[in-house]
């Protein structure tokens, strides 16, 4: 089977709406929630350095060769693979790779739409005046009361996954495309608001100083990992989302220059969310290291107290769902691309039996916070010995499938597919191109060198064999 030359399921009208489309992808729940509460937990500056570091170096080469790959094969990224390979020569076992995608895929959306869940719930708490006034104590019992209560959690999960696959059984040009160009201006625009008001909190240069002065000594080996997994998770690579959304990318628009503006507006948003939410941690006396509730628990704070605090904090919770919903709908496009093409179903068949799946799965994230809050199935491991299910599901996703996953597509760009196709793609017509060399080496070399160190380091393995 060879690829294409277009995907049956439609194209982006242009390079414009590929860029929303992709950076609605990659901005989400990763920045403006996990960013921040990550950071907190592993001491602030050197975590972002080693953050930044990844982005730039392993993050957009792997974003330029997944967007290719899908350009290239035109198919969800489980055909795409399988045609790809063929193409090259190589074995079929490659086709593996997008079905660890789409299991990706698949997991992560189960625990993102509980989270997201919780940012809907949290528009009517602050819409309705919830907060006003809060004290830190107050806004902390609130949400420790809220995820204790396994009945809203799962409403709220309900609720989130109907609106994710209602866009994606609209299709591309009318489900995917069309929300993502309301959604993306409007979250640029409260987001520069909120900034605003937290430059005039008493502590921004604190939080300032926690984000950009680098501690190396705060930094562990598993930080490192975590800092890694991020950069994946947070571009949404290594699972085939961005792979399917190259495969509706018409020709002739650069894919280096669109990966490039793509990573650096996430970026922007992850270390936006960081500018707002310290400073007002510090103004209030919270402990940055907090973990998951990190935002619900600080940011109600700052709506409570600011002058039109109602309508900013619902306008940001609002916000916080519409870039989680433009990122669950790629997480789950993969599989559902994968049911039309190869089953013969509808989208919307396709649609209702993915999202009934995962929210299936989603009732495992639901628990974790409540009635199985003490159950650590791993704790006789060190690593894992504190972590509940829905930690695990965030740890084996982040940490382990998606850079993995990320580390073979680097390798089948760099070592399976024909430099050439890579050229063409890339639209280099000189071999010796000081970008395209460079590109080359690090999705050849140093992408997966460095992965796999990180991640051995990180698991502890390369300290359980070296001593
Ligand atoms: N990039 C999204 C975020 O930062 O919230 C999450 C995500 C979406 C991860 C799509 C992976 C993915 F394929």
């Amino acid at each position: 089977m060879s690829a294409p030359r277009k995907s049956m399921h439609g194209e982006w009208s242009g390079r414009f709406a590929f860029i929303l489309a992709a950076t609605g992808s990659a901005v989400g729940l990763g920045n403006i929630w996990k960013f921040p509460y990550i950071t907190g937990e592993n001491g602030g500056g050197a975590f972002v350095i080693v953050y930044l570091i990844c982005i730039a170096s392993i993050g957009i080469p792997i974003m330029m060769a997944e967007v290719m790959l899908g350009r290239r094969g035109r198919q969800s990224p489980i055909n795409t693979m399988r045609s790809l390979a063929e193409e090259a020569g190589a074995s079929r076992f490659w086709t593996l790779l997008g079905w660890a995608g789409v299991v990706a895929g698949f997991l992560i959306l189960s625990y993102y739409s509980v989270i997201a869940g919780w940012a809907l719930a949290y528009v009517f708490r602050t819409g309705s005046g919830l907060f006003l006034g809060v004290t830190a104590d107050g806004a902390g019992s609130l949400f420790n009361q809220f995820i204790a209560d396994p009945e809203k959690l799962l409403a709220w999960h309900t609720i989130f996954i109907v609106m994710t696959m209602a866009v994606v059984s609209r299709g591309v040009s009318g489900g995917l495309e069309k929300s993502v160009r309301f959604l993306m201006p409007a979250l640029f625009v409260i987001l520069v608001i909120l900034l605003g008001y937290a430059m005039n909190t008493s502590e921004f240069s604190r939080g300032v100083r926690f984000l950009f002065n680098p501690d190396f000594t705060k930094i562990t080996a598993d930080g490192v990992l975590t800092a890694m997994g991020h950069a994946f998770f947070t571009l949404s690579l290594g699972m085939g989302a961005i792979m399917v959304y190259g495969s509706y990318l018409p020709k002739n628009i650069s894919i280096a220059k669109t990966s490039i503006i793509i990573a650096l507006m996430d970026t922007l948003v992850a270390l936006v969310a960081g500018l707002i939410i310290f400073p007002i941690v510090f103004t209030n006396g919270l402990e940055p290291g907090s973990g998951p509730g990190l935002i619900f628990k600080t940011l109600p704070i700052a709506f409570g107290h600011m002058p039109g605090g109602i309508f900013f904090g619902t306008l940001f919770f609002i916000l916080l769902v519409f870039a989680a919903w433009s990122s669950a709908i790629s997480l789950i496009e993969p599989a559902v691309a994968w049911l039309v093409e190869n089953r013969g179903h509808t989208r919307v068949y396709a649609s209702v039996v993915m999202g009934a799946l995962t929210w299936l799965v989603g009732l495992l994230t639901v628990f974790s916070f409540n009635i199985w809050s003490d159950y650590k199935p791993l704790a006789h491991i060190s690593i894992f010995e504190d972590k509940t299910v829905f930690d695990l599901l965030d740890y084996l996703t982040a940490n382990i499938m998606l850079p993995l996953g990320g580390v073979l597509i680097a390798i089948f760009v760099g070592w399976v597919l024909r430099r050439e196709t890579s050229m063409h793609e890339l639209d280099i017509h000189d071999r010796m191109h000081i970008g395209y060399r460079t590109w080359h080496v690090l999705v050849k070399v140093v992408a997966p060198i460095a992965v796999i160190i990180v991640f051995l380091k990180g698991i502890g393995v390369i300290d359980a064999v070296f001593g």
